[in-house]
């Protein structure tokens, strides 16, 4: 008789699973019933009316409902073709090339634009889609502190040959608040190095109708490139880059998650197309956003709560130990609110966190009852925390 054979693979991935779950590091797919704090739909369109009718009527008029192919084979469309130029429009830039989603774009604009003898300047902050591009190229790379511009400008200073580009998130994922575009363009000027900014929070949020933080910055040339996702406010899938020409030309002959992946149906172009006209008529959707965003960060800093330098509707509440993050979403989840804690890799070890991202289906009344309950559960809770650490 034979022993029963374990594969030795699945042992050493549940002995890993094991030691995430004794560290309140393991995650699961749940769908958490309540009030979402925890959905990037931040004008509320994936709900929209509107947006399902245009769908709709796109499909019926379709002729093909996939996409059969990467885009340089049979994938491509006049859909993808008129959406790119509205996109290009959209941001102010020349042009724009479609991708899978914002990890596929930042993957492969990242690894197909640095070259070995190039330096990369990354946010430490900044999102794995990024790091993950940069970890591919094998360009050299210099990790700078959160938004800590003097760091950034020695490190410029002290690169040596090969093309410099920073990296930057506009509104950072996890921190809420906004790059200096104005400043890092002037260094980027300064010490002859571009400038790629990751919008995927401010699309369809911040700007004139929604263009993006650098709509406001402009797009002088240093500013090689935004990469805007359609998967958060714009309710869709997938994400562009928007760049000249001569970019977007490099990046269909070099960017492989582009060259190598199947082009997403063409019925998402048009529901892109169409969330897009939803979004630049919706300031009255983003005004209500900065409200009731700026009023739920004074509420919970006066409260006591560590809610960073958020300035968008993205709010962290940094509570430190995973299991304290744990504890404090089950709390509110039980109150009616339904929220994911943040931990580890994604934020750095001790600064476990509740992400709150507001939508604009939120309301005030919404938004006080939740400052309320964090309040009474920061106070029910924060001794059992503190002796717990000791
Ligand atoms: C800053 C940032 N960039 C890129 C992405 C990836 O976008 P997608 O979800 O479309 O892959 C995300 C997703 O959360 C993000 O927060």
């Amino acid at each position: 008789m034979f022993d029963a054979f374990v594969n030795p693979t699945l042992r050493r991935l549940n002995t890993e699973l094991a030691a995430l779950q004794a560290k309140s590091q393991y995650r699961s797919l749940e769908t958490v019933p309540g009030i979402n704090l925890y959905s990037n739909d931040y004008l509320g369109l994936a709900s929209d009316p509107r947006l399902k009718a245009a769908l709709l009527r796109e499909l019926h008029r379709i002729e093909q409902v996939g996409a059969t192919g990467s885009r340089l084979l049979s994938g491509n469309s006049r859909y993808w073709e008129d959406l790119e130029s509205e996109l290009a429009a959209f941001t102010g830039a020349e042009s724009a090339l479609y991708f899978g989603s914002g990890y596929a774009a930042n993957v492969g604009l990242l690894s197909a634009l640095l070259r070995p003898e190039d330096t990369v300047f990354s946010d430490a902050s900044n999102h794995a889609s990024i790091i993950d591009g940069i970890r591919l190229s094998r360009a050299s790379r210099v990790i700078f502190p959160h938004l800590d511009l003097n760091f950034l400008e020695n490190a410029l200073r002290a690169a040596g040959g090969g093309e410099r580009i920073v990296v930057v998130e506009s509104i950072f994922s996890m921190e809420g608040d906004r790059a200096p575009l104005v400043s890092l363009l002037g260094l980027a000027e300064r010490y002859g190095a571009s400038l790629i900014v990751d919008e995927a929070h401010a699309t369809g949020v911040v700007g004139p109708q929604g263009r993006g933080l650098a709509a406001i910055t402009g797009r002088p040339p240093a500013l090689l490139a935004t990469v805007h996702t359609a998967g958060k406010a714009l309710a869709a899938a997938g994400a562009f880059v928007a760049c000249s020409e001569t970019l977007k030309h490099y990046l269909i002959n070099r960017a492989r998650t582009f060259i190598f992946s199947t082009a997403l149906p063409p019925h998402m172009a048009a529901q892109v197309c169409a969330a897009l006209r939803i979004a630049e008529q919706a300031d009255a959707e983003r005004a209500h956003l900065r409200v009731i965003s700026r009023y739920l960060h004074s509420r919970l800093g006066e409260a006591g709560f560590d809610v960073g330098g958020s300035e968008s509707q993205i709010i962290p509440v940094i509570l430190g130990t995973n299991e304290y993050a744990v504890m404090f979403a089950e709390e509110l989840s039980r109150a009616g609110f339904a929220i994911r804690p943040i931990r580890p890799p994604t934020v750095p070890d001790g600064k476990s966190r509740l992400r709150i991202s507001l939508t604009s289906r939120i309301t005030m009344d919404d938004v006080e009852r939740l400052a309320d309950c964090m309040t009474a559960v920061r106070e029910r809770t924060a001794v059992t925390e503190r002796s717990g650490r000791a």
